[in-house]
């Protein structure tokens, strides 16, 4: 009897994140790849290594640096358990960016899935600052440098730029009150926050009746109703998933280091000076549109789209098929064609011979240097989406879909340029021709 309520209990616990059965289709891998897990185990990694870090780091000015030091020679594992933290941050970036491209081209994120869009851009924001203040901690020349250009950035905005830069850092240049901020900020606030939003998202996912079930435009849908107890089957894809990540990560970190370049200096400052790699589109960006439009108006556009995004509805039920349908995946596939061969060119062709970007202090040349290129794509997108209606007779699912793989694309383009082909001065040249230290930016 005492042992049966035992049992009971024990697959309580299970069932509060999870329905007692799952519909069978959900639990194919191809429909979820296990990403939404795969960030939350990537997550756990990182508190659980955090914690660990924080019993040797220091957050002064003048004993971060050595912390670190002390930490990677003088503590058994310590190398390993940064190796671990920096490399987990980083790809909980990567997991997360893919968990949101699932979403968004298996189309769940409308109607009672809103909510968890919403909810998860803000766990995407958190983990983006997470790794944003995480980056300066260790205080050498890299970290330095590279939040030093991304707050440079804010100068670009009219009017509350300044202002948001000097929050950021504390005063007006980075010091120890940056380090104390950022330093609080990255092991308390935003832990609390990714907690609460966490929590939140996986319980709107069960009230949502689990992850989207595939209903293709084609096909009936008809063994749809069949349900499968969730333990074992839901629980164990989970395990497997889980099971994987801390393998590959663990195996990874012991291959390859974090990266540690001199203690910070101030007055030196490296060439070329990069970015944080996820910010290196946007720093790419700098190079061809007037800064204002770079570092404001775009995010901006962008950032309204992705929240907007829910609302833009077709009343079709596609929901759980990748890309709508054969033509949306063919319609992506030269989408992507589309943006490989356009965007270097441009890159290119503004490099040698447009420069858009120079002399773009005065306000009279806004207009040139700035609103000219930022009008020519508007309507290359406009074009593109007409074409793709005219051509394809696409549905206006498919055609929203192949803009956003066009502007994915050509986002992934900008930052691998940023990455691996700039050398100093910002010039563009090939990866073999620049240092590792140049490619700073994978820091
Ligand atoms: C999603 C969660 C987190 C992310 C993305 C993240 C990211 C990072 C990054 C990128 C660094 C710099 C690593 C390096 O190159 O040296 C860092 C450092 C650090 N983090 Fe985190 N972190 C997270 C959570 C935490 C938590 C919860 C704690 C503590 C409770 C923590 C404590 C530390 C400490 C002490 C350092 C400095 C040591 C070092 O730089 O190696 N982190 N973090
Ligand atoms: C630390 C961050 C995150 C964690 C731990 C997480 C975790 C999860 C998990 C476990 C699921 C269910 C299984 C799966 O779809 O893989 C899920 C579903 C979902 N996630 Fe996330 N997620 C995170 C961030 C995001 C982001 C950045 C977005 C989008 C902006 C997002 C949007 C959604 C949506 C809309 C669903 C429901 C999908 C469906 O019903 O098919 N999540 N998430």
């Amino acid at each position: 009897m005492a042992n049966n309520r035992k049992k009971t209990k024990k697959r309580n616990f299970i069932y509060h994140i999870h329905p007692p059965t799952v519909p069978w289709r959900t639990l194919k891998f191809t429909l979820t790849w296990g990403l939404g897990g795969g960030a939350l185990v990537l997550a756990s990694m990182q508190v659980i290594t955090g914690i660990l870090l924080l019993f040797v780091y220091s957050s002064t000015m003048s004993k971060a640096y050595d912390s670190i030091l002390i930490l990677q020679h003088d503590v058994l594992f310590g190398k390993l358990i940064r190796n671990i933290h920096h490399w987990g941050a980083n790809f909980i970036i990567i997991v997360l960016f893919l968990h949101m491209l699932r979403v968004f081209f298996t189309g769940a994120y409308h109607d009672k899935r809103k909510v968890n869009w919403w909810t998860g851009l803000g766990l995407f924001f958190c983990v983006l600052i997470s790794n944003f203040t995480g980056y300066l901690l260790p205080l050498d020349q890299l970290s330095y440098w590279a939040i030093t250009i991304c707050t440079n950035m804010f100068e670009y905005i009219p009017y509350i730029g300044i202002p948001i830069q000097k929050l950021i850092r504390g005063g007006a240049e980075i010091g120890q009150v940056t380090l104390s901020n950022f330093f609080a900020i990255h092991i308390a606030l935003v832990p609390i926050a990714l907690a609460i939003l966490m929590l939140f998202h996986f319980w709107r996912v069960r009230k949502a009746g689990g992850v989207i079930i595939p209903v293709s435009l084609n096909e009936d849908a008809g063994d749809e109703s069949k349900r499968v107890p969730s333990v074992p089957h839901l629980v164990i894809r989970e395990l497997t998933v889980a099971l994987v990540i801390i393998a590959g990560l663990f195996v990874f970190a012991v291959f390859f280091d974090a990266p540690l370049s001199g203690k910070a200096n101030p007055g030196m400052s490296p060439n070329p000076t990069k970015a944080p790699w996820y910010f290196a589109g946007l720093q790419e960006l700098l190079q061809h549109f007037h800064p204002f439009f770079a570092v404001f108006v775009i995010p901006i556009l962008l950032v309204s789209w992705l929240i907007g995004l829910p609302f833009l509805k077709s009343g079709n039920n596609y929901g759980g098929t990748w890309f709508v349908s054969a033509k949306g995946r063919r319609m992506g596939l030269i989408s992507v064609g589309i943006a490989m061969i356009i965007i270097p060119v441009m890159i290119i062709f503004d490099e040698y011979f447009l420069n858009f970007a120079a002399g773009t202090s005065e306000i009279s040349s806004m207009t040139a240097n700035g609103l000219i290129p930022v009008a020519v794509v508007l309507g290359f997108l406009f074009g593109l989406y007409g074409w793709f209606q005219i051509k394809y007779e696409a549905l206006k699912d498919e055609g929203t879909q192949s803009l956003c793989i066009f502007l994915l694309v050509s986002f992934i383009i900008l930052t691998v340029t940023g990455i691996l082909f700039r050398g100093p001065g910002m010039a563009l040249c090939w990866p073999w021709n620049i240092t590792l230290s140049e490619i700073a930016s994978i820091h």
